[in-house]
C-alpha cells in the first residue's frame, strides 16, 4: 500500500521541520528579491516560510502555495506571514490568478511531483503564469546514481547518543523515482517522515521548459552565481519565456 499524496511530506514533517531546516541563503533570498523586483513573486512548495518571510522582508510581494496545511498553518502564525497570499493546492497546477516577475521553487521541492507528465504540467502552468519579462527559479540536485546501489537508499545522517536518523529507501532507475523515509529513532521512540521524489537531470529540465515554451537563460552551481559544470552536485536554473 502507498498513500502517498501531495500534502503527506508537509503534513508529516511540519512539527519538525524548521527545527531541522532553520538557516536560509542570504545570497538566495538577494538573488531572488532582484528578479522579483517590484513585481509579485509566487513560491512553489512555499512550506513554513523559510525563504518566503526573508523575501517579504526585502519588500518583495510574495504568494505561494502549499498542499499542506499543517505547514501553510505554522506559515501564518509566523510575523510577517499575514503579508503573504498563500494558496492551498497542487503547485503542478498552479493554482492563482495573474502573472508573475518571479515564480521560484528550491530545495529540491520541484521533484516531490511524481511523474514526468506532473513536472511537464506544472512547466506549462509556470509558463502561463509569468508576466512578459518574468523567470522562473529552480534550485535541485544533480542525481547520482552512485548513492543508489543496488537499488538501496541507506544512510544513517545523524547518530548521538540520545538519537538516530536514517534515511531509508527504494530506487527505481526506470522511473527515476525514489521511495524513501527518514527514522527517526529515540529511546523508545520511533518516527517516521516519507519522501517520495521523482528526480530528474538538467538536461531534462530544459526539456521541459522547451515543451512549455521557456529556454533557459543562466544556470550556476550556487547562490554565489558560479558556472554550472559538470562536477556541480546542484544547480540553480534560470528560464524565461522564449
Ligand atoms: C522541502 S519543503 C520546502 C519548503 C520551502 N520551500 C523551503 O525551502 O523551506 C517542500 C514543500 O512542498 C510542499 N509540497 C510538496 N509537494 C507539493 C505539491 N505537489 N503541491 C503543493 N505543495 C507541495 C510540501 O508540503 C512542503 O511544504
Amino acid at each position: 500500500m502507498n498513500f502517498y499524496t501531495h500534502e503527506t511530506y508537509g503534513e508529516r514533517v511540519a512539527g519538525v521541520y524548521d527545527d531541522w531546516y532553520a538557516e536560509h541563503n542570504p545570497q538566495m533570498i538577494d538573488t531572488l528579491a532582484g528578479f522579483g523586483g517590484d513585481g509579485r513573486a509566487l513560491e512553489l512548495g512555499i512550506g513554513t516560510g523559510r525563504i518566503a518571510l526573508p523575501l517579504t522582508a526585502k519588500g518583495v510581494e510574495v504568494h505561494g502555495i502549499d498542499a499542506a496545511e499543517s505547514m501553510i498553518s505554522q506559515l501564518r502564525a509566523k510575523p510577517g506571514g499575514e503579508k503573504i497570499t498563500i494558496t492551498t493546492g497542487n503547485f503542478a497546477e498552479v493554482p492563482v490568478e495573474g502573472t508573475f516577475a518571479l515564480v521560484y521553487i528550491v530545495f529540491n521541492t520541484f521533484f516531490a511531483l511524481s511523474s514526468q507528465e506532473e513536472q511537464v504540467q506544472c512547466f506549462r502552468n509556470v509558463a502561463a503564469h509569468l508576466d512578459a519579462g518574468g523567470c522562473f527559479v529552480l534550485e535541485a540536485f544533480v542525481p547520482d546514481l552512485n548513492r543508489f546501489t543496488g537499488g538501496q537508499v541507506n544512510w544513517a545522517t545523524k547518530v548521538t547518543a540520545d538519537e538516530v536518523q536514517l534515511d531509508v529507501g527504494q530506487h527505481d532507475a526506470a522511473t527515476q523515482r525514489v521511495v524513501s523515509q527518514k527514522v527517526v529513532i529515540t529511546d523508545g521512540n520511533v518516527r517516521l517522515y516519507p519522501v517520495q521524489i521523482r528526480y530528474c537531470w538538467p538536461s531534462e529540465l530544459d526539456l521541459m521548459a522547451q515543451i512549455a515554451a521557456l529556454r533557459l537563460r543562466e544556470r550556476w552551481s550556487n547562490w554565489k552565481r558560479e558556472p554550472f559544470t559538470s562536477e556541480s552536485g546542484q544547480h540553480i536554473s534560470i528560464y524565461e519565456r522564449s
